[in-house]
């Protein structure tokens, strides 16, 4: 089966085998067959994945569909399939009045992927409203449960991507909400966008709509130009290197982790190094967003991973930092 449809970057690449998974008892059967021994790739959105390569193995693809919530005292309990796509659940939560999720409106992908690299978006994080979920062990043939601190979420990480990698499939996801939760306007280009609108008071309504809105001005919509947002990571650097760089680049964008760390703006580095719109055969670097690489024609995934192999090549030799990338390699 061609994949080219199931991934944001729009590449072609052909699976060997394929299963869309409606009902997650279908992976007792698979593990029955022992597909799981197998070579196995567990996909969602594909928003965040690139091929390389045609897949000489099973994809597995998560389109398990539902929400619940329940009220429990001062909190709400939502529990989400896996298949269920983000943004839905978020607008779900929205038009429920729960608070918590609006700052993450129109983030790519499903349910499932949710956790695995610990989304984030405009001063709000997955692991501030993750709860637990129910993953299926492909290893065992078990369900379990997977609590918060079991996690071990950080910044774009979490244990799934450590030693985890590849083998629960997350079947589920329950978040905890407090229903008397505070919007969160702190981004600064969410205030201004407020205030532009005349907005004093926000609802969270208003908050995933000024959200939306900025996303769709600077990201590129993968329906018409591919691409998997960040293509990697702000780094984290040492205090010491970085106060060594900025005696040197004044004007690098920052932000102060504690007082021995900081993050670095990749975007920053990236159109420092000439990549910002910079085209090269069928691969672009966004012209409003240094930090993603887009797929403006048919271009291959080694094609663009031969451009961020230069663009981190670029960045090390001209600040000394390696950029680590966030998108799945395959
Ligand atoms: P996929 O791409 O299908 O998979 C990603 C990884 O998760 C793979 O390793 C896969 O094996 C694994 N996986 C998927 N589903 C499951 C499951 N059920 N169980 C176990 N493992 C699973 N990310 C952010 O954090 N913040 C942003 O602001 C943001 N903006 C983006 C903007 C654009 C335009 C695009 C295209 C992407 C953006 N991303 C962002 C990245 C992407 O939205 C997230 O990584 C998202 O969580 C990917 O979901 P997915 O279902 O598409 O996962
Ligand atoms: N910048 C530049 N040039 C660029 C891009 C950015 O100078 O081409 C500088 C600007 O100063 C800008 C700052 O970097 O103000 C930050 O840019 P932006 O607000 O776009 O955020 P980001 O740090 O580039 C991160 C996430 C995004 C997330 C946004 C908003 C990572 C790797 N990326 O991007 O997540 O949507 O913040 O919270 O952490 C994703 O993970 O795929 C993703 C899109």
């Amino acid at each position: 089966i061609s994949l080219k449809k199931l991934n944001s970057f729009g590449i072609e690449s052909i699976a060997e085998q394929y299963i869309k998974i409606q009902d997650e008892r279908t992976l007792v059967d698979l593990f029955d067959q022992q597909l799981f021994q197998s070579e196995f790739f567990i996909l969602g959105g594909g928003s965040n994945v690139l091929f390389t390569k045609d897949y000489p193995g099973l994809i597995v693809h998560m389109a398990n569909k539902g929400i619940q919530h329940f009220i429990e005292a001062s909190h709400v309990f939502i529990t989400a399939e896996a298949g269920e796509v983000w943004n839905d659940l978020v607008w779900y939560a929205i038009e429920h009045d729960f608070p918590g999720m609006e700052n993450m409106a129109l983030i790519p992908g499903t349910v499932g992927a949710s956790p695995i690299q610990n989304i984030g978006a405009y001063g709000q994080e997955l692991m501030h409203i993750f709860y637990s979920c129910r993953a299926f062990d492909t290893e065992t043939g078990e369900f379990v449960t997977f609590s918060n601190d079991d996690c071990q979420f950080s910044y774009r990480d979490s244990i799934f991507k450590k030693q985890h990698k590849g083998r629960f499939i997350i079947c589920s996801v329950t978040y905890k909400l407090e229903l008397f939760g505070k919007v969160n306007t702190s981004y600064g280009a969410i205030e201004a966008e407020l205030q532009k609108r005349g907005i004093l008071e926000p609802s969270i309504k208003d908050v995933a709509e000024v959200v939306s809105h900025i996303r769709v001005e600077k990201l590129p919509d993968p329906s018409t130009v591919g691409n998997a947002g960040s293509f990697f990571k702000n780094p984290i650097i040492s205090s010491a290197q970085f106060l060594s760089l900025k005696n040197q680049f004044p004007e690098i964008v920052h932000y102060p982790i504690n007082e021995n760390f900081e993050k670095i703006a990749a975007g920053w580095l990236i159109e420092q190094c000439g990549w910002k719109g910079k085209k090269v055969g069928q691969v672009q670097v966004w012209k409003n967003q240094a930090l993603v690489i887009t797929n403006v024609g048919d271009a291959t995934g080694n094609e663009i991973f031969q451009i961020a192999s230069t663009i981190v090549d670029d960045v090390q030799n001209r600040f000394g930092i390696h950029l680590e990338q966030e998108v799945n390699l395959l």
